[in-house]
């Protein structure tokens, strides 16, 4: 297979099919540049590949951890074997730098490695049932098949963390990537294939909101797991939400920084800038307001200043760029947007205005100084390197402002005083704290998810989440008396 130019198409049942390659995908560094023409997925696609991972489901299931497990510490081995080839594909596509490309391959290999032993674990627990002789034998099973829907920011480490647990815990899964990243998809397919998975337990169906939703709405699915905006995952929920399906939704975050009057500025500054506007700020967890004690606002804004304008802005591809483009031309226009209306509405840019050289979608790491946490940027979840900086007057200020918005995925504190860190842990109304460094990050083995509008009804995925997720348990009376 081809990973640039025109793609197979849709993998279902173990083979690639589809029709005209009529979609375009291009480098967001060199825009003109092609990388891959492929096809969008139609209903009756969708329906083939659901009705091959309902196939596929017993065989799957009946195959046992110890089988599966072992496909999965083979796709492991295959993607760290092909990791160069799929960051170098990943880096044209999305535009992510080869550092950060290089080390989101690196994470999803480790998240191949835990589910693969994760497919080895007690599925089940044994108890003495009230009845003298009769065990209660509870065991976890399969959902059975699963729609995974995962977006362009994330387009090998999401797309992991979502199959190889559905897979690992024995259900089929039919994923739907993004559209901006169908080359990096197949390749990263391709790899999974590779490490023998069997026809059907795996189908891709390429496409775009269309072909998401015929998968979201197709009767054939009994959980769906989506990573994206929340604009999309209210239309999720609308489809799917009656039928009553397992839903785990990943939506968007406004996440705050609180940096306190005795922390470490240099170090907060550091983290602040790293979590704001590494992968060009396009992360849900993304620093996007900094609340100031105002004692060391001043201060601490020079410093973020200075670190955020040192930042080298360029082709994700050059070995000098710390901060690659914005994924699409209409990226750059609602990042742009966003800033200006900060402006309109008084907010100072601190550093970002100069319009980088390059073809690609770049914008300059934006550091905002803003007069009121009123302005729209700070509750409006602004998609690239952007971030607000505010003072606030006091404790209480800094823990209110951080609650309020409508998200609730991370937040970082930055202080020495354990009664802060301890009011943190018990108000910050968010999914994934992280003390003293960036808001950013995720990590196989824990929780990974949000409250409040960052997520739905199943609200984590990955560690014990993800079994939760995708097993439900069985109870059965086994009475062991044999005979009259
Ligand atoms: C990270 O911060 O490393 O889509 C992961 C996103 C998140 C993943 C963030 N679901 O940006």
């Amino acid at each position: 297979m081809n990973a640039r130019g025109t793609l197979p198409g849709h993998w279902i049942d173990g083979a690639w099919t589809g029709g005209r390659a009529d979609e375009v995908s291009t480098n967001p560094s060199r825009p003109h540049e092609e990388i891959a023409r492929f096809c969008v997925g139609t209903a009756d696609e969708v329906d083939a590949a659901v009705a091959a991972a309902r196939r596929a489901s017993r065989p799957w299931s009946a195959a046992g951890g110890v089988a599966r497990g072992r496909v999965l510490r083979r796709a492991a081995q295959v993607l760290e074997g092909r990791a160069d080839e799929l960051v170098a594909l990943f880096v044209a596509e999305e535009g992510k730098t080869a550092l950060e490309a290089r080390g989101e391959v690196a994470r999803a290999v480790e998240t191949l490695h835990y589910n693969a032993a994760r497919a080895l674990a007690s599925v089940g627990a044994t108890f003495d049932a009230a009845t003298d002789g009769v065990v209660a034998h509870v065991r976890r099973v399969p959902v059975g098949v699963v729609a995974a829907i995962t977006p362009w920011n994330f387009p090998v480490a999401i797309p992991v963390w979502k199959l190889a647990p559905a897979l690992a815990h024995g259900n089929t899964v039919v994923w739907k990537p993004s559209e901006l990243v169908p080359a990096t998809s197949t390749l990263l397919l391709q790899i999974l294939a590779e490490a023998g998975l069997p026809d059907g337990a795996l189908a891709m169906v390429l496409g775009d909101g269309t072909t998401g939703g015929h998968l979201i709405g197709h009767e054939g699915i009994d959980a769906a797991s989506f990573t994206g905006s929340a604009a999309t995952g209210q239309r999720i929920l609308d489809i799917a939400g009656p039928r009553g399906i397992r839903l785990q939704l990943e939506l968007g975050g406004h996440n705050p920084a609180i940096v306190f009057a005795d922390a470490d500025l240099a170090a907060a500054a550091e983290h602040v800038v790293a979590g704001a506007m590494l992968s060009t700020g396009q992360k849900c967890t993304a620093t996007r307001r900094v609340l100031v004690a105002e004692k060391v606002h001043d201060e601490l804004l020079d410093r973020i200043v200075d670190r955020a304008a040192a930042l080298r802005v360029g082709d994700a591809a050059a070995a000098t760029t710390d901060v690659g483009p914005l994924v699409s031309a209409d990226a750059l226009t609602r990042v742009r947007g966003a800033v200006a209306r900060a402006e309109a509405q008084g907010a100072t840019v601190c550093t970002g205005d100069a319009i980088p050289d390059g073809p690609g979608h770049l914008v300059a790491p934006t550091v905002l100084s803003v007069p009121s946490h009123d302005l729209d940027v700070c509750h409006e979840e602004v998609f690239g390197p952007v971030t607000a900086v505010l003072p606030v007057a006091d404790d209480d200020a800094a823990f209110r402002l951080a609650n309020d918005t409508t998200y609730g995925l991370s937040a970082a504190v930055h202080t020495r005083d354990p009664a802060r860190i301890r009011r943190a842990l018990d108000e910050l109304e968010v999914g994934m704290l992280t003390v003293n460094g960036p808001t950013t990050g995720a990590e196989p083995h824990v929780p990974f998810g949000g409250v409040k509008g960052s997520s739905g009804p199943a609200g984590r995925e990955m560690g014990e989440a993800a079994r939760d997720f995708y097993t439900d348990t069985r109870t059965a009376y086994l009475d062991h008396r044999f005979g009259p």
